[in-house]
């Protein structure tokens, strides 16, 4: 059996999850940590026992990886993923793409003409219960999709975060830029289509940054299944439900938790099924994408389209307008 060796990129607050992960395969080793930051770096090194470099080229030239995992601020993305294909690095590259679709486009020429593999980490796709609403949508037990109501409250002002989710030069936005990109996603993957419109409205009411605190969004898909969502980052009661209506009944969806369906009454839970941790799962699907030479589920283009509907998102709140999404 074939060890590919890993190495991350960024030793911050997803960083775990993925070293968690790989440690739980036997086809991938990590090998080393890469962060500016020593002493988190040097934290996240010794509890795995890899090496750390401050200097992610360093990094790279000397451990000679077979695939990077990319999970640093959103402005780095780009710069880091194109060098990193360049160095004949497969990638698991952290969700967003990157701030717009023309670095987007600088990615995807680079793993194309480097004839690397690029993931993007959209972990929305590997989450049981959401796996669980993908194939009840598909059944058709409940009728046809017609509209979802996806709404998400977490306070984001607290002490915790880094400084740089809250500038949108280094961000590219606020809550829609980094959980909004979770919700976009899980509408389109959900519903095996893209986002053809919005209409967004955002406020700008949080304690510091220049990034939006709370948005509205209206969107329509390609499938023709409409869906809201509303987010907000502001003081209040955390929430993360998906409502999925459907001609004959409804179901709601909370991703880390479970699926609840109704033909009529009440809400009742759908049996849980025992799936791998997420990012278990993510790997497997890199995995397969390198060893068959595929492009995995959550592909560069894919992620692409979810930038696309981002920076369409954008738009519409300072036009005041809805916006199409230009399928790429
Ligand atoms: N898939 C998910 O569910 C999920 C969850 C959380 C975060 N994320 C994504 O993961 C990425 C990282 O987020 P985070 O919350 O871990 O951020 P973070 O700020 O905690 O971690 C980023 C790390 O990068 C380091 N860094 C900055 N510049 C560097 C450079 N030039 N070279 C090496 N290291 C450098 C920082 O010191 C920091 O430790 C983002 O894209 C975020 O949206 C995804």
């Amino acid at each position: 059996m074939a060890t590919y060796r890993a190495a991350l990129i960024g030793a911050g607050i997803i960083a775990r999850n993925h070293l968690d992960a790989l440690g739980q395969l036997q086809e991938l080793t990590a090998s080393a940590v890469a962060d500016t930051d020593e002493l988190k770096g040097r934290q996240v090194a010794s509890e795995y026992g890899i090496t750390h470099y401050p200097d992610y080229k360093e990094m790279v030239i000397k451990e000679r990886p077979d695939i990077v995992i990319i999970a640093l601020p959103h402005h780095l993305h780009e710069a880091c993923a194109v060098w990193c294909a360049e160095q004949g690095c497969h990638l698991l590259l952290e969700k967003p793409m990157a701030l717009n679709v023309s670095e987007c486009n600088a990615i995807l020429e680079a793993v194309a003409s480097s004839r690397v593999n690029l993931m993007v980490g959209h972990t929305q796709h590997y989450w049981p219960a959401n796996l669980q609403a993908k194939e009840l949508i598909r059944s058709g037990k409940l009728g046809k999709l017609i509209a979802i109501h996806d709404t998400r409250h977490l306070f984001y002002y607290g002490d915790s975060r880094p400084s740089w989710f809250f500038d949108k030069d280094k961000a590219g936005g606020g809550i829609l830029m980094n959980l909004g990109a979770h919700s976009i996603d899980k509408i389109q993957w959900l519903t095996g289509s893209r986002v053809k419109s919005v209409k967004a409205s955002l406020t700008y009411e949080g304690r510091i940054g220049d990034v939006e605190g709370s948005g509205c969004i209206f969107l329509q898909t390609t499938s023709n299944v409409t869906a809201v969502i509303i987010q907000s980052g502001y003081e209040g009661v955390a929430k993360d439900e998906t409502e999925l209506i459907f001609s004959n009944g409804m179901a709601k969806l909370i991703s880390a938790k479970g699926l609840w369906v109704s033909k009529g009454g009440q809400y009742e839970q759908v049996k849980p099924i025992v799936k791998e941790d997420p990012f278990v799962l993510q790997f497997k699907d890199l995995l397969r994408a390198i060893q068959c030479d595929q492009d995995p589920d959550s592909s560069g283009v894919y992620a692409r389209s979810v930038i696309a509907a981002l920076e369409a998102v954008y738009h519409s709140d300072e036009k005041g307008v809805e916006i199409s999404v230009e399928p790429k």
